[in-house]
């Protein structure tokens, strides 16, 4: 699973026969700038989405539901993934932790016949509570947590789990405990799957977390191309004779 927030990315994504394409609300920092992902709207998140779904062909398409879209009641967040589901045809949406209410709108959207993923861990929605980005679960209690977080979005109808940013070896027994798909972000190599933010990925991202390994450093290498091209405009090499 890797991200994407348009067109152009989400071609390349399908092109490279990438499992899942997740809407990810990160759009909110890689793509729009924001210090955080808190402040992306549910028509943002549309308006990306159905960019997204035009470029892919063959992988599955997973949005975010941004915060504050879900957080009110299960109704709120039927109609925030109603939305992406009618406008932006995406397959199945994401909502961030365990809470009573996000269970019991997972319940509600899978009766409603939208496929669910969970997400537990590190919560950037909840940066402010938690006091930034950092990794999760690393207490026996918060680790007590989190895995009865991931067993009770199973019980609730979440088709897979993220995990993002926790040890490894919790990660291991979350995933040997559920009967569901984990798909690992900063969670070791014992998850089912993984995921990545594209732009980390590829060097794009002016500040990627610590656990991403860079693929490639396509930041760099477009910086240098389009400073040749200035150059060349400037010096009037381009356009040739
Ligand atoms: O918003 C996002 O890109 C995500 C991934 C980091 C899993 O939630």
């Amino acid at each position: 699973m890797l991200t994407a927030w348009d067109y152009l990315w989400a071609r390349l994504l399908d092109a490279a026969g990438v499992d899942v394409v997740l809407v990810g609300d990160s759009l909110g920092m890689v793509a729009l700038g924001y210090p955080t992902t808190l402040p992306v709207t549910l028509e943002q998140m549309a308006h990306h989405a159905r960019a997204v779904r035009r470029g892919v062909s063959a992988s599955l398409v997973v949005c975010d539901l941004p915060f504050l879209s879900y957080h009110e009641s299960p109704e709120q967040a039927l109609r925030s993934a109603g939305q992406l589901v009618k406008e932006a045809q995406v397959q199945a949406v994401k909502m961030e932790g365990a809470s009573p209410v996000v269970r019991a709108a997972t319940r509600r959207l899978v009766e409603a016949g939208i496929p669910v993923l969970g997400h537990v861990g590190l919560l950037p929605q909840q940066v402010h509570q938690l006091g930034g980005l950092r990794q999760q679960g690393k207490t026996p209690e918060g680790a007590a947590a989190i895995l009865a977080d991931a067993i009770a979005l199973a019980e609730a109808g979440a088709f897979a789990l993220i995990l993002e940013h926790i040890p490894g070896e919790l990660a291991a027994e979350i995933t040997a405990k559920l009967a569901i798909p984990t798909i690992g972000i900063g969670a070791g190599p014992h998850c089912d799957g993984q995921v990545l933010v594209t732009a980390d990925l590829l060097g794009l991202s002016p500040q990627a977390p610590p656990f991403a390994p860079v693929y490639a450093d396509l930041g760099s290498q477009a910086v240098s191309a389009l400073q040749r091209y200035c150059e060349d405009v400037r010096s009037r090499r381009y356009p040739a004779p």
